[in-house]
């Protein structure tokens, strides 16, 4: 499949998504979204895959949704079109994990599409922020919601409210970010990290996300209910036992993804 609007490769058992606008800096348009939207499709799909690493290009990740696009719209072209919606939120709909790997600028949407993955690693030179408020408009891609959840209220506040930027150092001090690499390391290392969750199994990979998600969406006690079905579940996967067996038998556990 080709794509207009993004690079896509597979290494091993990972797959590899590069937005790719540079002369935008990777603004989000909808067509890089819809071809987002489809190589994540495409990767769903693939037993092959097992891992997704999410990248931009060392000046920008990507520097938001794609002003030049919606500068005309008004209430009924935003609301009648549910914008910022369809495909935007297939990262959300993806079960297996994905990684933002972020270098350069992640502002607005950009930094809304990194916080949707499962976690972010950054380079020394990425620049998160959402700076809606200077357009006039605030955070539309989740922003508002998921950085509160990441830096805490103080930090999205002054973040929201001044467009304020955040440099890789304050965005790992503020755990919106897993680790910081050097920039020419970024992808590389994204793609080792995905390598080694693509080497672990695929059913237990999913099963472990999902019950990380859910502690952003209940209550505590809720989710230890949820985290002990999902564990007891293990129980009914071969891999479960063969990761068991392989520790007590000194070897290297041989996954069968099911
Ligand atoms: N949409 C459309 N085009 C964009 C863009 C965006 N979000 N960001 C950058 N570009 C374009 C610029 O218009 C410019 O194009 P031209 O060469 O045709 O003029 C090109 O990319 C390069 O950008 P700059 O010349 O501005 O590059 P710079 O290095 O001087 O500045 C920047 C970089 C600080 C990231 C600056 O481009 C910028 O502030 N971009 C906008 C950031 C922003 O406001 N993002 C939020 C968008 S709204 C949103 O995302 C809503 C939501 O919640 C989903």
């Amino acid at each position: 499949m080709t794509y207009e609007n993004i690079l896509v490769e597979t290494r091993g058992n990972v797959g590899l998504i590069t937005l790719n606008r540079p002369k935008a800096l990777n603004a989000l348009s909808a067509g890089l979204v819809k071809d987002l939207g489809a190589a994540l499709d495409v990767f769903e799909g693939d037993a092959n895959i097992r891992c997704v690493v999410l990248t931009g290009s060392e000046k920008a990740f990507a520097a938001g949704a794609d002003i030049k696009e919606m500068v005309g719209f008004d209430y009924m072209d935003a609301y009648l079109k549910n914008f910022i919606t369809d495909g935007w939120e297939r990262v959300t709909t993806f079960r297996k994990p994905v990684i933002a790997a972020v270098a350069g600028f992640a502002l607005g949407g950009g930094c809304e599409l990194a916080m949707m993955c499962d976690f972010i690693l950054a380079a020394d030179t990425a620049k998160f922020g959402q700076p809606e408020i200077n357009l006039g408009t605030i955070p539309g891609a989740g922003g508002t919601q998921r950085l509160t959840r990441y830096v805490g209220k103080s930090k999205a506040m002054e973040m929201v409210l001044t467009g304020r930027q955040i440099d890789a150092a304050e965005s790992e001090r503020a755990g919106l970010v897993s680790r910081i690499v050097p920039a020419a390391d970024l992808v590389e290392e994204a793609i080792k990290t995905a390598q080694k969750i693509a080497d672990l199994s695929l059913p237990i990979v999913m099963l472990a996300k999902e019950a990380v998600n859910r502690a952003f969406e209940t209550t505590l006690a809720e989710g230890i209910r949820f985290e002990r079905h999902t564990f007891h579940s293990t129980f009914a996967i071969e891999d479960r036992k063969e990761g068991m067996t392989a520790f007590i038998e000194k070897r290297k556990a041989a996954f069968k993804h099911r």
